[in-house]
């Protein structure tokens, strides 16, 4: 029997498009199951979709007829999410993403989503402004961070008169992440202990203040979540961040490089591969004062101690081990990480351009180049979870 995909249209310009998106899903062989909302049915027929895909086409939550066919419809989008194997959602307006990210559930293809397990695939489509609002921006973010799989919106010309970001992506490419939705991850990291460090370190300067930096998390979370996914046991030492924890992970929080350290060395013995993509601070205040630092109309020096490396370290006791380690630069980015993949006896240095807009730090995509002994893999701008799959891939090579 064919995957069933559930196509969910919201109500856009782009609605039209969405025909285009059943046929290329069907041209691959799934069977395909639309359910449009309200507003959708204002843009595009639901005949339309009923004569392409040969399936009643769902619009209600409730049916009008009678009061069996009530009961029915009624717990009908329990039955689609159980028959389909992948969501897909295009053109997905901002109000769609808002009501995923919030948990809404008013109607059908809300309804459905959330009693859906499976991958979910969105498509946004909407107004440059709209797109940019801090509000969708956060509801973007939440479903991103939900593991869902966003399709970026293609730039140009609007039907509204603007130009910028906010296109329906071409069908042809959404029903490719519909495809790679539905690809089974290998189960290649089964047996193996992955140890993952993310996020900042926070160093005390008194009582109330601390040095840091502005790294979320976001690449190592994003790691710690494609190697479990993988089959590994993955243990996270993670430093304070805002972002939730992959599921079924080991979470260790530190706070400091100095418990980041011991965090690490403490399970250095049982992990088999080591992935350091925490931006630890290189200086700490060695003597941390009890009472909180006073304010005086003079000029402030502070000493600050290096802290110690643990990537390092763990260099020094990497026996048959796998060692990654990161390598965040402004400049001559792929030269310094070749040097600190000799110096710290590293398998592998992830270089990251942090100078780059959009990328690096605190951005949910990431532009990096593996240094390895054999050679240079760069590996284009892609979401930070694409990125993380395509470091384990190469780290997966290694380990043969
Ligand atoms: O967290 P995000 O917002 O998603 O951002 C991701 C990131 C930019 C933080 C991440 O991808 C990254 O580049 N991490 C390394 C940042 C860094 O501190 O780089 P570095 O060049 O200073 O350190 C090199 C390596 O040594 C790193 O693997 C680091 O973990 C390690 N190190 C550094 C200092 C120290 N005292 N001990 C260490 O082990």
């Amino acid at each position: 029997m064919s995957d069933r995909v559930a196509l969910g249209v919201g109500g856009g310009i782009a609605a039209y498009k969405a025909a285009e998106l059943a046929r290329a899903l069907m041209e691959r062989g799934y069977s395909v199951q639309v359910i449009m909302t309200r507003a959708a049915e204002e843009f595009v027929r639901p005949l339309t979709f009923a004569a392409l895909t040969g399936h009643k086409v769902i619009t209600n939550l409730f049916a009008t007829g009678g009061a069996e066919d009530t009961l029915s419809s009624a717990i009908e989008h329990i039955r689609v999410a159980q028959d389909s194997q992948v969501l897909v959602v295009a053109p997905a307006t901002a109000d769609l993403i808002a009501k995923f990210a919030h948990g809404l559930a008013d109607d059908f293809l809300s309804t459905t989503y959330l009693a859906f397990t499976g991958p979910v695939v969105v498509a946004p489509a909407m107004n440059t402004n709209m797109w940019n609002h801090p509000a969708t921006r956060a509801n973007v973010r939440t479903l991103r961070e939900r593991g869902h799989v966003i399709v970026e919106p293609g730039s140009g010309p609007l039907a509204c008169g603007m130009v910028g970001p906010g296109r329906l992506p071409e069908p042809e490419l959404i029903a490719a992440a519909v495809m790679r939705a539905l690809e089974p991850v290998k189960q290649d990291l089964n047996g193996e202990t992955v140890l993952i460090t993310a996020g900042p370190t926070q160093e005390p300067l008194d009582p109330v203040r601390y040095i840091t930096n502005r790294s979320s998390g976001k690449m190592g979370y994003a790691l710690a979540a494609d190697a479990k996914a993988r089959g590994a046991r993955v243990i996270l030492v993670s430093g304070p961040v805002a972002i939730s924890e992959p599921a079924g992970v080991e979470v260790v929080r530190v706070r400091t490089a100095l418990e980041m350290r011991q965090a690490v060395m403490d399970r250095l013995d049982e992990s088999t591969i080591i992935v350091k993509s925490a931006a630890v601070a290189d200086y700490h205040r060695a003597e941390v004062p009890q009472q909180k630092v006073k304010k005086t109309s003079t000029r402030l020096t502070l000493d600050l101690d290096p802290t110690p490396d643990i990537l390092a370290e763990c260099g020094r006791r990497k026996g048959n081990r796998l060692l990654i380690g990161f390598a965040a630069e402004t400049e001559n980015v792929v030269d310094y990480a070749r040097r600190k993949l000799e110096v710290k006896n590293c398998d592998m240095v992830v270089a990251n351009n942090v100078a780059q807009a959009g990328t690096g730090f605190d951005a949910n995509e990431n532009e990096v180049t593996l240094v390895m002994r054999n050679g240079e893999v760069p590996v284009a701008r892609a979401p930070k979870s694409a990125i993380a799959h395509r470091i384990f891939d190469e780290i997966v090579k290694l380990k043969k």
